[in-house]
């Protein structure tokens, strides 16, 4: 699969009803929202009003990536805010299969995201329980980094695990994507590319996100 999910952190705040207009007239197939804390990251971006408010014009389903400690607290709140997809860390998540089934319960996608230095392998035993995994090829906090090439054998063996296990889990990337990049990516296996600065920071964003389709 060749999905593009642009991230909304890298968009012009002052103009963010245009910015959902114009995501909404493009290919972009989600909308990907960077939540973080100022706890699990050194940064702190925006929350639950802001989805509320994408929510209400968005055509695209929002992709929620929260990057928070105790993320099961906020389930029931992201969902109501309008998250079709929930990511929560595997390393903020002591109790990772309880949180899943909750976000399950809810009746939307649930999704385990991985930083860099965490291995694939720790997925073993609920790679089945997944619709998503989100691999962080940039340490979260910040967009506009630089890709980390050590990704894309992440991406093949998360593959095989997932063909391991009979699993339906989409596999999709978040950080320092390109065009370049987003070919590798997809080479390796990746069906979902997040990307902010170079969709949002592009002279098109509408035909960026067309050509990230195509690669
Ligand atoms: C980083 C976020 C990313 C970020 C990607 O913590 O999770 O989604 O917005 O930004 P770029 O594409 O600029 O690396
Ligand atoms: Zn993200």
């Amino acid at each position: 699969m060749k999905l593009v999910a642009p991230s909304i952190l890298a968009a012009n705040f002052n103009k963010l009803g245009d910015q959902i207009e114009m995501l909404n007239q493009s290919e972009a197939d989600f909308i990907h929202c960077d939540v973080m804390d100022g706890v699990f990251v050194p940064n702190i971006s925006f929350g639950l009003p802001i989805i509320s408010a994408v929510k209400t014009i968005s055509q695209k389903p929002l992709d929620v990536h929260l990057m928070i400690v105790n993320p099961e607290k906020y389930l029931a709140e992201f969902h109501k805010a309008g998250a079709e997809i929930i990511t929560v860390h595997y390393e903020a998540c002591i109790h990772l299969h309880r949180t899943i089934q909750q976000i399950k319960a809810l009746g939307i996608k649930a999704s385990v995201c991985l930083n860099p230095h965490t291995p694939v392998l720790l997925l073993e035993d609920i790679i089945a329980e997944l619709d998503m995994v989100l691999l962080m090829s940039v340490n979260p906090g910040f967009g506009g980094q630089v890709f980390i090439e050590n990704t894309y054998k992440k991406v093949s063996a998360l593959k095989e695990l997932i063909i391991k296990h009979n699993s339906n889990a989409l596999i999709e990337v978040d950080g320092g994507v390109n065009f370049e990049v987003g070919k590798n990516l997809y080479e390796a296996g990746a069906d979902i590319l997040v990307a902010g600065s170079f969709v949002f920071g592009a002279a098109n964003p509408t035909e960026t996100i067309a050509m990230l389709k195509k690669l």
